[in-house]
């Protein structure tokens, strides 16, 4: 940087100087020119008027009025004197100064003479350097001689050199401001800036960022330089942190599944193969804030499990294009490479009319098939309008699929979730090379359920174009085969799990969704668990000596009102709480143009604010409801001070909300309170069950969380993270992609022949 600055520093003195010295020589030039004029014609003006009366005088005069005269007019300003000639160039009169000079007449009095009128010439006289204006005198038409005005031009040498002088000596103000101006730039804006960014690299490079990670610093001027630099440092810390990660498993033995061991994995796997995933939300929306435009990646674990696998392999990702900017961004394939900054998949979007989505993903998937599927005891509402809804944007979802597969051969599909049972037949008739998996994430309820649906034939025979489904758990595949088994013609086989229509095989596995687990805290906490809970609730305006969590969307089948019953119970049982302990309920506004979820809304808002009416009292409250989306920073600090989390679904598939807090806990404290009827419950068996319709049974698991010895906190703390840790987000993909990998297309002859045999009737 110093020898930047001194570079730069003779390079500015150079450089300013040459134009000064440049620019004020021709000021000087135009400043010499001009006084020249000025001069010539000052001359010629005064020659003029001098001519009329040196001519009078030679007529009716003699030479001693003549010298007179020429003496009078002498001591003008920067008049040298004056000469008279006669027509042969001998003078006449003279004034004194010039009298030895002017003897002999300058060749321009001849000049003047033998032309016959007024000429000038700038000259040297001996050593002095004049202006020598030369007039002829007339009488009639007749030159009668020559008058000579000399003119000192010493002043205007003397004023160019003042120019000069001044010149320079503003040049030398300049350069030395500009150098001191330049030399303050380079220090705030360039200097300042470089040593924060080395600084901060620094402490990336060796590991040291902690939050600095996220945190860029201010850059001013080298702004967009740094947006770059934090990606490049994103990527480097990310593969830093996955190469410890691995030597650390390697050490320990351990067989844990990271994000890039999955890439790798399936890399292998697949080949030269391409995956294909399908869902209905987008891993990338882009919203419209004023003029310009900001990019979302919504906090599903979906994306973060398969985004490595789609890199790995260039695969394609087909979405609703949602938010009101995605049609901005898409070129005139509705494609566009993701992430945005460092593009490694496809993205592609599908428009749907508001028909369509109205129809197809409010209708039939929200108000017909989430309500069936959890039993929570909201009504499932069936219109034959939302069907045909449902099943020509399943269409549409298809056609563009197999629009992005035509170039691949035996292409890898996974779909996502119930807003499309249709899409595996549809595929699979125009693309049998293709290995088609779902995934269906919320629960698969009871055959009973389930027949309630008008198209629950439809529904499972465009599962049953899959090759593999999947379910979270063992029991939503046994419910899932159940209901095939008493609602179409096909073959179950219990003992491997799967099923046989005509000569199709689709196998039936359960994978237990979960979250990303990391070792090390994403953001470091910067105070303890204790401290941290206080802030994070003063900056709600109360005082609390105990803090419960609750992370939701706002939806009826996670039993918030249930669980505000349980701690208006704990409160009334255990009045020694009242005072001490608040519960903050995060509830994400979730499909509120449905009317059951905005109605919801309004009465888990009314039930918070009956039970704070009847308990509040000074700084505390028992219930602090905080109704907006959240991002995963900004809960984070929520699960890692709260004292126990509270999961009450009425019925749920996996709830993420229960491993996100465990893997949020490095402390290894808290106590997560789990409703048996949420798939996580299978797996966390050291959580404090609850029947969350049971509200004095949770009232009571609140207590015993709030007083459970700090050993027996520690010990089922470490128990579950075990399980999180070892049945990652990236174990799920890797067990679900690996099982689509081995299935086999072609059906055995056996296999054919014991279908068409033993085709079980509904
Ligand atoms: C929950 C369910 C998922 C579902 C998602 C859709 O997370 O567990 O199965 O896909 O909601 O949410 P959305 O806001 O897109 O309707």
């Amino acid at each position: 940087m110093r020898l930047l600055s001194a570079r730069l520093i003779v390079s500015l003195i150079v450089g300013v100087t040459i134009v000064s010295l440049c620019s004020s020589s021709y000021e000087v030039l135009v400043q010499k020119r001009g006084l020249r004029r000025d001069l010539e014609r000052r001359s010629e003006v005064l020659a003029d008027s001098l001519a009329r009366n040196v001519e009078r005088d030679l007529e009716k005069t003699g030479p001693q009025t003549l010298q007179q005269t020429v003496q009078r007019f002498a001591n003008r300003e920067h008049l040298a004197g004056l000469a008279v000639y006669d027509p042969q160039g001998h003078i006449i009169a003279v004034t004194s100064d010039l009298e030895p000079l002017m003897a002999n007449p300058p060749a321009i009095v001849s000049q003047a003479l033998h032309e016959g009128h007024g000429v000038d010439v700038f000259q040297k006289l001996g050593t002095t350097s004049v202006h020598i204006y030369a007039q002829p005198l007339h009488r009639k038409d007749a030159v009668i001689g020559a008058l000579a005005i000399v003119h000192d031009t010493g002043y205007i040498k003397a004023q160019s050199l003042r120019i000069w002088r001044e010149t320079f000596l503003s040049a030398l103000a300049h350069v030395f401001l500009i150098v001191l101006i330049t030399l303050l730039i380079v220090r705030w804006s360039i200097a300042g800036p470089i040593a924060r960014m080395a600084h901060w690299m620094k402490a990336l490079r060796t590991g040291r960022a902690g939050s600095m990670r996220v945190l860029i610093p201010d850059l001013d001027l080298f702004r967009p330089l740094a947006r770059e630099v934090a990606t490049f440092a994103e990527s480097l810390s990310t593969a830093r942190s996955a190469a410890e990660q691995e030597a650390r498993l390697r050490v320990e033995g351990q067989s844990q599944w990271t994000a890039d061991r999955l890439a790798m994995h399936l890399r292998t796997r697949l080949e030269d193969g391409r995956l294909f995933v399908v869902s209905n939300r987008e891993p990338y929306m882009h919203s419209r804030r004023g003029k310009s435009v900001d990019l979302t990646v919504p906090a599903s674990g979906v994306v973060t499990a398969l985004e490595p696998v789609l890199r790995a392999c260039d695969g394609t990702w087909v979405a609703h294009g949602s938010a009101d900017a995605d049609l901005e961004t898409v070129d005139e394939h509705d494609r566009l490479r993701v992430p945005p900054d460092d593009p490694r998949y496809t993205l592609r979007r599908i428009w749907l009319t508001k028909e369509e989505e109205e129809g197809y993903y409010y209708g039939f998937a929200n108000e017909g098939l989430w309500p069936l599927c959890h039993i929570a005891h909201t009504r499932p509402v069936f219109r034959a309008g939302d069907w045909k809804s449902y099943q020509a944007v399943n269409r549409k979802f298809a056609n563009a699929l197999l629009e992005e597969m035509a170039d691949t051969s035996k292409p890898m599909v996974l779909v996502q979730d119930y807003h499309f049972a249709l899409l595996p037949r549809m595929i699979k008739q125009s693309r049998p090379d293709a290995r088609v998996a779902i995934f269906w994430h919320i629960p698969w309820p009871h055959p009973e359920a389930f027949r309630i649906c008008p198209w629950q034939r439809e529904l499972i025979d465009g599962l049953l174009g899959a090759d593999l489904i999947g379910f979270h758990i063992q029991s939503h595949c046994t419910n899932f085969l159940q209901t095939v088994d008493r609602s179409l013609e096909s073959r179950i086989h219990w003992e491997h799990f799967s099923v046989q229509r005509f000569d199709h095989l689709t196998a039936v596995r359960p994978f237990p969704i979960s979250v990303e687990f990391s070792e090390e805290p994403v953001a470091v906490p910067t105070e303890p668990a204790y401290m941290e809970q206080s802030s994070l609730l003063k900056a709600l305006g109360i005082e609390a000596a105990f803090m419960g969590i609750g992370v939701d969307r706002l939806d009826y089948t996670k039993g918030i009102l249930e669980r505000f019953l349980a701690i208006e119970r704990f409160l009334e049982k255990y009045p020694r709480y009242q005072g001490a302990f608040t519960f903050v309920q995060i509830g994400a506004p979730s499909r509120t143009h449905i009317k059951r979820y905005h109605d919801l809304q309004a009465e888990v808002e009314a039930e918070a604010e009956r039970i704070n009416w009847r308990f509040q009292k000074d700084k505390w409250k028992p219930i602090a409801l905080l109704n907006r989306q959240h991002n995963h920073d900004e809960i984070r600090p929520y699960y890692r001070a709260a004292d126990l989390c509270l999961v009450t679904s009425l019925h749920d598939g996996m709830n993420l909300v229960a491993k996100e807090f465990l893997a949020a806990r490095h402390d290894e404290r808290g106590v997560l309170i789990l409703s048996r009827f949420t798939g996580a419950s299978r797996e966390l068996r050291d959580a404090l069950q609850v029947n969350p319709y049971d509200i004095d049974q949770t009232a009571e698991a609140i207590r015993a969380a709030l007083e459970m010895e700090p050993e027996e906190k520690q010990l089922r703390m470490q128990r579950m993270r075990k399980v999180v840790r070892e049945h990652n987000v990236y174990h799920w993909a890797a067990d679900l992609i690996t099982e689509l990998c081995e299935v086999r297309l072609d059906m055995p002859e056996s296999g054919r022949e014991n279908n068409r045999a033993g085709v079980s009737a509904a």
